[in-house]
């Protein structure tokens, strides 16, 4: 018998292929808890200002929402509104029975405080995760309560798909800190039983901490950072950066998106990597739209209904 082939590639995860999954079981609790209880999920996107990136953001969710049937509605406030007035507008949308998520885009412009917002926000209806009643839950485990980020949580979601789902004692490093996504996924990694290590800018020989690692997260926001000597071989690598860079191969003035790892380099070393675009960004909205669902059937007495909404 011949020897078995060693594998010249690494896998590339496809996280549209995942993310459409979850969809179809967004849209399966949808339909049962319209048929079940008569409610249909509510979604309210909030943006302050003009920033392009963030236009397409939310553009892009509330086409996900009407998509998957929610009931869908979009805010969109001037650079200069007063936080007073951001902030009665969030009182409307918690006490607005048709809405299930409220979800404000960051970031914020300057003369608003961004924590006090998301304080606001009625944490049953925190579909970012952010509310600190929201970090407290994950952080203590009960996730029967808690409203989980959606980034970290599609990004676990694609390594137990490319891995199989038990983490079981796998070594995790993730490269950033943020609130939004490097301390929720440690959470997340450190539920499935992972070893894990949160690096940052100032953790010492960065690559050799990196090359520690089965599960590698890069959340870090530098554009091709994580290089193929960065990477464990076989490793499974999530790349949460989206950078925009310049392209002048394709023509002056044009720009292509860029993680935060170089896919190219790395993708020699790691068993199974997530490209950008198509791995993680799809996973955000498709689990913003769980969140949603799940907030609904909630607020609905029917929490069963969106049990499993996130289980592939
Ligand atoms: N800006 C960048 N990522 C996010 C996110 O996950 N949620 C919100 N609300 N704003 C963001």
């Amino acid at each position: 018998m011949s020897a078995p082939a060693i594998k010249a590639e690494s896998h590339v995860i496809d996280g549209k292929a995942v993310a459409a999954a979850i969809i179809e079981n967004v849209k399966q609790a949808r339909d049962q808890l319209l048929s079940a209880v008569a409610v249909k999920p509510g979604l309210a996107v909030v943006i302050v200002g003009e920033d392009p990136a963030s236009q397409v953001y939310v553009r892009n969710k509330g086409l996900k929402a009407e998509e998957c049937g929610f009931h869908s509605v979009q805010h969109t406030l001037s650079a200069d509104i007063g936080e007073d007035e951001l902030l009665g507008l969030i009182d409307n949308l918690n006490e607005d029975p048709l809405i299930h998520g409220i979800l404000v885009q960051l970031p914020l412009p300057k003369h608003i405080n961004e924590k006090l917002v998301i304080a606001a926000i009625d944490p049953e209806k925190d579909v970012d995760g952010f509310h600190p009643i929201n970090v407290g839950r994950l952080g203590a485990g009960a996730m029967e309560d808690a409203l989980v980020p959606c980034t970290p949580a599609g990004s676990v979601i694609l390594a137990k798909q490319a891995l199989g789902q038990d983490l079981s004692g796998m070594e995790a490093v993730i490269i950033g800190r943020s609130n939004i996504v490097g301390k929720p996924v440690a959470q997340l990694l450190l539920q499935e039983n992972c070893t894990v290590t949160i690096a940052h800018s100032r953790t010492k020989d960065l690559p050799g901490v990196c090359r520690r690692a089965d599960i590698l997260v890069a959340a870090v926001g530098r554009p091709q950072m994580v290089k193929a000597d960065w990477v464990k071989p076989g490793a499974c690598v999530i790349d949460v950066g989206i950078n925009r860079v310049d392209a002048p191969e394709k023509g002056e003035g044009k720009t292509r998106l860029v993680g935060d790892v170089d896919f190219a380099d790395a993708a020699t070393v790691a068993g199974s990597i997530t490209p950008v675009p198509g791995g993680v960004g799809p996973m955000t909205i498709a689990l913003l739209m769980a969140n949603t669902v799940i907030a609904a059937a909630r607020a609905s007495g029917r929490p069963d209904i969106a049990d499993g909404v996130k289980n592939l």
